[in-house]
C-alpha cells in the first residue's frame, strides 16, 4: 500500500512510520515542516499547510491517508486555531480523498470528545469525526487516551506542572487517565489500514492501567506529595490567566480537570491484543531511569 500519513513527523507518525515500513508499504509524510532527519530514510516527505483547502497534488497517487495533524490541545488553547488545524484540516483531507478515490482514511481523533467537556480542542476533534463518519471513504477513527514514549508531549507537560517537594493540584484526584505507549498504538493503526474488518469502526483505546492525574505525578517525578486544590480556587485562576498565552493553564484546562479519559471496554481487543499485554507507564519509565 502506498501510504500518506499526514502528521507522520510528530510523535506517534514517527512511530506509525517504522510500523508501515516494517510492513513493506511505502510511506510519505505531509507536513508544514517535515524534518527528514527524524524520519526513517524510506519515508518520502511533502511540505503542505492542512489549513489550505486543495490537496489533491498531495493526496492522488495514494492508497490510504491517515490524519495525524494536531495542535497539542495543552499548548494551544484558543479555539480559532483547534478549529483550523482538527476540522478544517480534516475536511481538506477528506474532500482531497473523495475525489483521489483512496481506499482507506484512518482519523486520529480521542477519548473524551464525547465526554460533554467542552473545550476547544475536543469541539474541533468531534466535528473532524463528524465529517470523516459522513465522508464516503471507508473509514476508521481511533480515540485514545494520552500516549506515551519517546518523544511525546505528556510527560515533559506533567513535569512542567510538578514542584520540587509538593505539587498543588487542582482536580488531582479526579481526573482519570489511560496511558498507552506509542509502541502498542502504532501497530493497531496499521492493522485499521490492513485489515477490512476495522471499516465503519470507531474504537475508545487505553492502556493497562487507570490512573488519576495525582497518581501519574508522582509515577513520573518518581514521589513526592500531591495537594488537591480546591476546584472553585482553580477556576478562578483560570480565569486570571487565561489571557497569558505562556502560561500552560487557562478555561479550556481548567474544564479537563475532572475529565474521566478512560475506556470501560478496551477496544484494543478488537486487534486480538489483550490490555494486560501492553506496556504500563510506570514500567516505561522505570527503564528509563535506568
Ligand atoms: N499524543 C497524545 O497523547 C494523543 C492522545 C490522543 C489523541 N492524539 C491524536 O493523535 C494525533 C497525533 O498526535 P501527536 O501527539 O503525534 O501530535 P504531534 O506530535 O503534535 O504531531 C502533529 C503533526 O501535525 C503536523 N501539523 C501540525 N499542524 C499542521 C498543519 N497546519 N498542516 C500540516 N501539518 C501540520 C506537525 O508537523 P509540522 O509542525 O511540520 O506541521 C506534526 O507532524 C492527533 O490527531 C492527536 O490529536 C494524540
Amino acid at each position: 500500500m502506498d501510504v500518506l500519513v499526514a502528521g507522520g513527523s510528530g510523535f506517534i507518525g514517527q512511530s506509525l512510520c517504522r510500523v508501515l515500513l516494517e510492513r513493506g508499504h511505502a510511506v510519505t509524510v505531509a507536513s508544514r515542516t517535515p524534518d527528514a532527519a527524524g524520519l526513517p530514510a524510506a519515508v518520502d516527505t511533502v511540505a503542505v499547510d492542512v489549513t489550505v483547502p486543495g490537496l489533491d497534488d498531495v493526496i492522488d497517487g495514494h492508497d490510504a491517508v491517515v490524519n495525524l495533524i494536531a495542535l497539542p490541545s495543552h499548548v494551544q488553547p484558543r479555539g480559532q486555531r483547534h478549529e483550523a488545524v482538527h476540522f478544517d484540516g480534516t475536511r481538506h483531507l477528506v474532500a482531497a480523498s473523495e475525489r483521489a478515490g483512496i481506499d482507506r482514511f484512518v482519523q486520529l481523533s480521542g477519548l473524551g470528545v464525547e465526554s460533554g467537556v467542552e473545550t476547544a480542542y475536543f469541539r474541533a476533534k468531534r466535528r473532524a469525526e463528524r465529517v470523516v463518519r459522513e465522508s464516503e471513504l471507508a473509514w476508521v477513527i481511533y480515540r485514545p487516551s494520552v500516549v506515551f514514549g519517546d518523544g511525546c508531549a505528556f510527560i515533559p507537560f506533567v513535569e512542567q506542572l510538578a514542584l520540587p517537594l509538593v505539587t498543588p493540584l487542582p482536580g488531582g484526584d479526579q481526573t482519570w487517565l489511560q496511558p498507552i505507549w506509542v509502541e502498542d498504538l502504532a501497530p493497531l493503526l496499521a492493522d485499521g489500514l490492513e485489515d477490512d474488518r476495522h471499516v465503519g469502526q470507531c474504537y475508545e483505546i487505553g492502556g493497562p492501567e487507570r490512573l488519576t492525574l495525582a497518581e501519574t505525578v508522582q509515577r513520573i517525578r518518581g514521589g513526592g506529595v500531591v495537594v488537591a486544590i480546591p476546584m472553585g480556587l482553580a477556576a478562578v485562576a483560570a480565569m486570571v490567566v487565561d489571557p497569558l498565552p505562556w502560561i500552560p493553564f487557562g478555561r479550556d484546562q481548567y474544564r479537563v480537570l475532572g475529565l474521566d479519559n478512560t475506556t470501560a471496554d478496551n477496544d484494543v481487543t478488537a486487534f486480538g491484543v489483550s490490555p494486560d499485554s501492553l506496556r504500563t507507564l510506570s514500567a516505561s519509565l522505570a527503564d528509563d531511569h535506568r
